[in-house]
């Protein structure tokens, strides 16, 4: 059984992104996994504002979500990000929690070729809806979700569901139109083998 926290970066309350979220949600469930949802529209995390107060030993000056969301960082063995697809990337909600992982981050006397620090070492998944459904529509977002999640911070990525073709958000949410739901499901259901690994 593992603890997974799924942090949906904004999106319509009943839109794609939260439905992409909760069908990864049952099928993790299902298969035995502890699964919380944090909402960055309920929880509201502000941008990084590189005061460097947090590397001198202090809490986070910014007296937002972010310090009560800590616990659950460090308390899952996955982190799931959902995101709609806003210009090209993931959006602002998220970008804005993730920036804040600098506080979180330790002294690494040794670190690897192109990295300063350590963060907690955890898996991650990356679930993402989007209007358009080209070969580059997601090619930002997964950029950016390699080379700063990953590659950067550290997280082992257990794979990414990328929607496509969901409709724009001046009409009804369409993922129940595509086989994007199911794919969600099947991923949560198998993202842990029946070892656990
Ligand atoms: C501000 C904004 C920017 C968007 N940018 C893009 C984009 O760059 N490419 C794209 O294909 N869709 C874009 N969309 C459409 C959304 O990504 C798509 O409708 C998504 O599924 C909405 O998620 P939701 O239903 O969870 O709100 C944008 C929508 C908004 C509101």
């Amino acid at each position: 059984m593992k603890q997974i926290l799924i942090v949906l970066g904004g999106g319509r309350a009943r839109g794609n992104t939260a439905q992409l979220a909760e069908a990864f949600r049952r099928g993790a469930e299902e298969a035995g996994h502890r699964v919380e949802t944090v909402s960055l529209v309920k929880e509201e995390v502000k941008g990084c504002l590189g005061c460097n107060a947090c590397r001198y030993g202090k809490p986070c000056v910014q007296k937002d979500a972010f310090n009560s969301l800590i616990p659950k960082i460090q308390g899952a063995d996955l982190v799931v990000f959902a995101s709609p697809l806003y210009f090209w990337t993931v959006s602002a909600r998220l970008k804005a929690f993730i920036e804040r992982f600098y506080c979180m981050a330790e002294e690494d006397p040794n670190p690897p070729f192109g990295r300063y620090e350590k963060y907690p070492v955890k898996d991650c998944a990356l679930l993402m809806t989007a209007a358009d459904n080209f070969f580059w529509t997601f090619e930002q977002a997964v950029s950016y979700y390699r080379f700063a999640l990953v590659r950067y911070i550290g997280f082992r990525d257990r794979g990414m569901v990328l929607a496509g073709g969901c409709g724009d958000t001046n009409g009804r949410p369409r993922i129940q139109e595509t086989d994007h739901l199911e794919t969600a499901y099947r991923f949560g259901l198998t993202v842990y083998g029946r070892d656990g690994e």
